[in-house]
This record gives C-alpha cells, structure tokens and sequence, in this order.
C-alpha cells in the first residue's frame, strides 16, 4: 500500500477576506450600514472591539455620517481597488479566492422585495475579474455583518423573520451569479454567535448570562435552519455548485491525563463541533440536548426543523484554524487571548494578541475531523496577525509570517499523507485589512501590505512583502517547496 506524498494536484491554494474588513465604500452606490460598520477601534487589544456595542451606540453611530470612528466603514478600499488587488492575487498564483458578499449592498435595509442593482453589479466585476485570471470564487454569504436595520427592529437573528430575509438575499445571488460561483459558505465562524452581537445581530448585552445565552442558541438555531435552506436554494438553483458550512474550530486539550480534566475537555470540544454535526450530519447531537437541558436553555423550533435540517446537510466543511486551547475541569489560569479563553498551553508561543500557536494541533485537527464527518475539508482561514515594519525602501521581511504558514501548510501536508480529503487552503487576509477583534489596521496578516494607519491615515499603496514571494513559490510547486 502506498499514502499521498504531496498535495492533490487540483488543490486550491489562495487567499481569503470579508467585506466589511476589505472594501470600505460602505454607502456607496446604495449600500446600508451594517452591524460591523458601527464597531469602534478596540482601546485595548486583549479585549474585543465589539464587545462595547450597545443600543445607544449603534443609534448614534447611525446618526454619524463619517468613517473616523468605525474603521470597517472604510476597509481598504478594496471597492476601488479590486482590479489591482486581484491582479497581486493572480500574480502569486491563487487558484481561488474566498471574499464575502455583503448583505447590505443587495439589500440595504435586508428586507426589500427588490435588490439593488448597482451592488449586484458591483460583484459581478469582481466575479468577472476573477475569473480573467482563471481564480475560483468562493463566497461566504454572511461573514460577521447584516443590516443594522434587521438589529434594530428585529434583533437580528433572534427572531425567526430574519431567515426569511436572509434567503430572499441567497436565492437572489445564487440567481444571479449560477454558473460563475461554484463553492459558497453560508455563516462565517457560526460558533462564536455564542460570544456575541457580531455573528447573529443580536443585541442582549444588559440581559443576564443565562438569557443571553438563551437568546444566542435561539439566534443560531434560526442560522442552522436558513443555512439548509440555502442549501436547498443552491442545489436547485445551481446544481454543479457546492456549499459548506464554516467554523471557527478550536480543538481542546486536556490540561492533564486525570480523566476528569480528559471528560471536561471532551465536553468543551463538543461544544465546539456541534455547530458542524448540525450543519453536516443534519441534527442536533445529543450530547448537546442535555447540555441545553442542564441549562436550562430551549429551542424553539417550528414543526418542519428538524427535517429541513435532515434533508439539507452540507456538500463540504470548512473552518479557520488560529489556535488550540486547553481545559480542566477546575479552569485554572486562563490565556488572556482576545478571540477565546481557555488555559495556558506551556509547549506553545503565542502571538501579540494572546493566540497560542499550535501547528501540529493543524493536523489532529484535520485527521479528527475527517474521522468524524468523512466530508471534504476546506481550510478557509489560517494565519499570522502581526506588526510590520516597512523599511525605508519600501520592504517588509516578515519572515516570522513565512515561518508560521510554512510549519501549517508543513502540517496539513502531513494530514494529506494521513489521508484526509482536503480540497484547499485560503490563508487569511493576502492583504492587510481591518482586524475583526480590534478593528485595528495595525494588525497585518497579509503578503501584500496597505499603507494605512489605524487612524485610516495613508496613501493605499500595495507593496509586496517578502512572504508574497514565498507564497507564490509554494503555491507553484503545490506545496512541494516550503
Ligand atoms: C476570523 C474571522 O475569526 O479571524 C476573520 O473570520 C478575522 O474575520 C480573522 O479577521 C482574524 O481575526 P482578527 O481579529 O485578527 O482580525
């Protein structure tokens, strides 16, 4: 017998961003403001930007017509700039690029009958350019954003009208670009809609733990639900077409071998994949049924649920992958990590923000899931927020960047080798964009670096990085040479 030595030969190497961090123009051409364009700068880099929203906040970021304050309403401009930012993406070789189309540019309000042609158009360029390069779209439909209008007067994914909305919006664009996109994700990271206001639109913040807790499964559960409908949509609409469910996947280790540290570790990391096994094998596990039970926490499901959700899993599963944690049963001291909490792992470095890095953990990731769900796996987002230094003569020699992608593609070969049907890797952000936690500039990922500031200060101008270099060599000898 003999294993894969090397990456598929059709393996979709890329890049992946999301439009509220990338294209700025946020009321341009009749875009609504969404939940992302009403986020201030974080003050303090451990702790999520989102996190200070409120109400009142939103209605007075409403009523504020300027960018200055909310740095997702201007991103990178990649609005205006997508025929040279594609043109870099090309020039390195990406065979697919993964972007999220804006709810709000469609419909600005996210309830209209009509769609608004100028955003509709807007993509078809991007689509069009895309495909001038031979680049494969792959479009995430709600990555961390929706119309501030379905927050105000629904409470967003709280209530059961919003799936509605929501897949009018994807019948519309499915629609529209058949035959042109031929991978889709339906929610961005759809588990951290148990953190917060910016996955599920839901405002809850002076509600006791156990109601917001409450309200967030409820708000998810109206997600699973429209995500099969999509499904569902996508299969008739377009039927060459595949979709995969995406999830911010954060595998769990026992902080030490005493089985109860083991059981709770066990317990947390199903936490974690039950939003897949809802989204993949089409029920809620019972593992979960009991967690709700035991706290106190219903779902309220319509007659129909339970069966839209068995008919309608997902072609494919995708998911980020940043960090690990670890649990024990008696919590202990906690990584100070903006993105997620969990203890102290002493075998890893993490990064300026907190995040523990974990490559091998890429692996036993990979090797689990595949084990788990036997469905082809998709690693849409993976990699290094960092601060540059641009020299004098315009160089960034972010080797630490290469370093880091290198030891996980070196992983995800490995996994490849294990046997697992993995059908490409988008790195996040191939250009630098507004940071999702903090919504600082200063925080780059990319292989092509934007000159801005935090204070939206700057000329715009892409330079190359060093890593855009290597990136393009791996990418053209499929992995071979790292
Ligand atoms: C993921 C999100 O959580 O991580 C992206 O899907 C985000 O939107 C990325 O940008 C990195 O997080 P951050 O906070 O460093 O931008």
């Amino acid at each position: 017998t003999t294993y894969p030595k090397g990456f598929p030969k059709d393996f979709l190497w890329g890049g992946a961003t999301a439009a509220n961090q990338v294209e700025g123009a946020w009321n341009v051409d009749g875009k609504g403001i969404t939940t992302a364009e009403v986020v201030e700068k974080a003050t303090d880099r451990k702790k999520m930007s989102m996190d200070a929203v409120t109400t009142d906040s939103i209605k007075a970021a409403v009523a504020d017509p300027t960018d200055t304050r909310y740095p997702k309403r201007r991103g990178v401009d990649f609005y205006h700039h997508y025929k040279e930012d594609i043109k870099l993406f090309a020039e390195m070789g990406f065979k697919v690029y993964r972007f999220s189309i804006a709810w709000s540019r469609i419909f600005p309000k996210g309830d209209e009958q009509q769609p608004n042609e100028a955003g509709l158009a807007f993509y078809d360029r991007v689509i069009d350019e895309l495909h001038r390069y031979g680049i494969k779209p792959l479009v995430t439909l709600s990555h961390y954003e929706m119309p501030i209008n379905l927050t105000l007067t629904q409470n967003g994914w709280a209530s059961r009208a919003t799936i509605a909305a929501f897949n009018h919006f994807t019948e519309t664009v499915f629609k529209r670009y058949k035959g042109k996109v031929p991978y889709w994700l339906t929610f961005n990271e759809i588990n951290t809609g148990t953190w917060g206001f910016h996955e599920t639109g839901a405002i809850d913040t002076t509600m006791s733990k156990h109601d917001q807790m409450q309200i967030r499964y409820q708000a998810l559960h109206h997600q699973f639900v429209a995500s099969a409908i999509a499904t569902k949509q996508l299969h008739e609409i377009d039927p060459d077409a595949k979709i995969g469910s995406m999830l911010a996947r954060m595998q769990t280790y026992p902080g030490t071998p005493n089985p109860v540290d083991v059981q709770a570790a066990q317990l947390e990391d199903e936490k974690n994949l039950f939003f897949t096994d809802v989204q993949a094998r089409g029920e809620y596990p019972e593992v979960m049924n009991r967690f709700f039970a035991d706290n106190d926490i219903e779902i309220k499901m319509a007659p129909d649920d339970q069966a839209i959700l068995a008919k309608y899993p997902v072609d494919f599963i995708s998911f980020s992958y940043y960090m690990t944690t670890v649990t024990k049963a008696d919590a202990g001291e906690q990584v100070n990590g903006n993105m997620a909490t969990g203890g102290r792992n002493p075998y890893l470095e993490e990064s300026d923000w907190g995040w523990q890095i974990d490559p091998v953990g890429l692996r036993i990731t990979l090797d689990e899931m595949w084990d788990r769900y036997r469905k082809p796996l998709f690693v849409v987002e993976n990699g290094l927020g960092a601060v540059d230094q641009l020299t004098a003569d315009h160089q960034v020699h972010d080797d630490y960047r290469i370093d880091y992608l290198r030891k996980h593609i070196q992983q995800m070969r490995e996994a490849v080798a294990d046997g697992v049907q993995l059908m490409g890797y988008t790195m996040w952000g191939p250009i630098d964009l507004i940071s999702f936690s903090t919504s600082e500039m200063s925080k780059r990922y990319g292989f092509i670096y934007v000159d801005q500031d935090d204070a939206g200060k700057g000329s715009l101008k892409r330079l190359k990085k060093d890593s855009f270099y290597w990136y393009q060599k791996v990418i053209k000898t499929n992995g071979d040479d790292l």
